[in-house]
């Protein structure tokens, strides 16, 4: 039977998370018509945020550690604890409702635990805290400690304040289709209908909403007006210098976000062809484009094998965002901590060094391409880059004059920030000679 108990739900999603399968955004997609959808969502965002915190109390409550197969009720416990060090549901009605999730799980035996562990928690609450203040900075943080590690080496001087801003709630930023209207303007439209935001710091379309909100509410959204979109990822177009006339490929383009994007910023291209190697993504495009009537040739392929969908005629200026481990973006996706392994970066960067070897075949002579990822690792970032330039003699790195982000070898680095409310993200401009 399929549980229809919040806290169930939430439980068998964390453990498939620790598993490897599926994303929250995947899971979380198949309820959203439940009528305790936020519940849900909170309960999951946060249970994940917060996991590597609520794992090191819940094995200072329990005499032994639960077996694998009982995943689903570590999962359980550790939504249980979350509610009850996070949420304001009374604490009673929290730990009724966690126990009660055992119905749907089917396993009895658990009940008796799930409720003295829950119990323990609030009795215990001042031993629990001396505890985590003396603990490791990863559990203090609530990250996984190879991530850590990694920071502590590659960026000591911004190490608590990015792991500090991956722990916040993502601020929810807009991009105003400046080929209809003017971000102050957009400014002043959500204004008239009660909705507060600020223009963006870095990027010159972008717009932070004061309190996030369903798109469907936003006025404009429907008619194009506006996007979702994260405020460094609107430095794209402008850095890709867009002229008239030019031949633009979005290598890696679902669900195509910035494809849009650089439509919305130069209107006289020649050609945009946007590719993604999953036709399932593509589709994502294609309701991007339709809701805001623009045109782009979409391929379905893998960009690092030119021969099977190059038709040899080269691009002015090619995107590769490439895939990466996405741990620039930990805030709005929290799940990154459960998902990502550190013995994951190095096919990430075989693949990201692959897309970018090929992808330069088919850039035209004295044309961009910009290297993007959302990841603030330099295995993903400066290494890929230089091991390319130490390569390849006909490709140069541009330097990126700027006012924001953090100048490092061959690119610029933007930290996930609380002052501009960007997201992680490296960007390295390269130009063929
Ligand atoms: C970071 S996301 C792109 C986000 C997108 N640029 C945007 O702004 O909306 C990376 C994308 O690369 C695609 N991808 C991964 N490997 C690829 C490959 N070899 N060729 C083409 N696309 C690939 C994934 O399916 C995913 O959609």
């Amino acid at each position: 039977m399929i549980p229809t108990n919040i806290r169930a739900i939430a439980a068998i999603i964390l453990s498939d998370l620790l598993k490897g399968n599926g994303s929250l955004t995947t899971h979380l997609s198949k309820h959203k018509t439940s009528k305790d959808y936020a519940l849900l969502q909170e309960i999951c965002f946060g249970s994940c945020r917060w996991f590597h915190l609520l794992e090191f109390e819940l094995s200072l409550l329990l005499k032994r550690p639960l077996k694998k197969k009982d995943s689903d009720i570590r999962c359980l416990l550790i939504i249980g604890l979350y509610q009850l060090r996070e949420l304001s549901i009374a604490d009673y009605a929290a730990i009724n409702e966690t126990v009660s999730a055992i119905g749907e799980l089917h396993k009895p035996w658990a009940k008796g635990l799930v409720n003295a562990v829950l119990r323990n928690y609030q009795r215990q609450s001042e031993m629990v805290k001396d505890c985590v203040a003396k603990a490791d900075l990863s559990v203090r943080m609530s990250h996984p400690k190879w991530i850590v590690d990694k920071l502590a080496t590659q960026q000591s001087n911004h190490l608590e304040e990015i792991l500090t801003n991956n722990n916040q709630r993502p601020p929810m930023t807009l991009r105003a289709n400046t080929r209809k209207s003017s971000p102050s303007e957009i400014q002043k439209s959500l204004e008239e209908a009660d909705i507060q935001a600020t223009l963006g710091q870095i990027a010159k379309t972008a717009l932070t909403l004061t309190k996030p909100m369903s798109v469907e509410k936003l006025p404009g959204f429907n008619e194009g007006l506006l996007s979702v979109q994260d405020e460094a990822s609107q430095l794209v177009p402008d850095l890709l210098q867009l002229k008239p006339g030019l031949r633009v490929l979005d290598a890696c383009a679902a669900p195509g976000g910035k494809t849009c994007h650089i439509l919305e910023s130069e209107r006289s291209l020649s050609e945009c062809v946007a590719m993604d190697i999953s036709s399932e993504r593509l589709k994502k495009i294609k309701e991007n484009l339709f809701r805001l009537h623009f045109k782009a040739t979409l391929l379905s392929a893998d960009a690092s094998d030119t021969d099977s969908w190059w038709d040899g005629n080269g691009f002015d200026r090619i995107l590769l965002d490439a895939p990466c481990s996405a741990t620039g973006v930990i805030r709005r996706h929290p799940d990154i901590k459960l998902l990502r392994k550190e013995s994951d970066l190095s096919s990430l960067q075989h693949s990201q060094k692959s897309l970018l070897e090929s992808l330069w075949a088919c850039l035209k002579p004295g044309g961009l391409l910009l290297y993007t990822t959302c990841s603030v690792l330099k295995e993903e970032n400066q290494d890929v880059v230089s091991a390319f330039l130490e390569s390849t003699d006909n490709a140069k790195y541009e330097g990126i004059a700027a006012d924001w982000g953090v100048e490092c070898d061959n690119g610029r680095q933007l930290l996930p920030s609380a002052n501009t409310g960007s997201d992680g993200f490296f960007f390295s401009l390269l130009v063929k000679r």
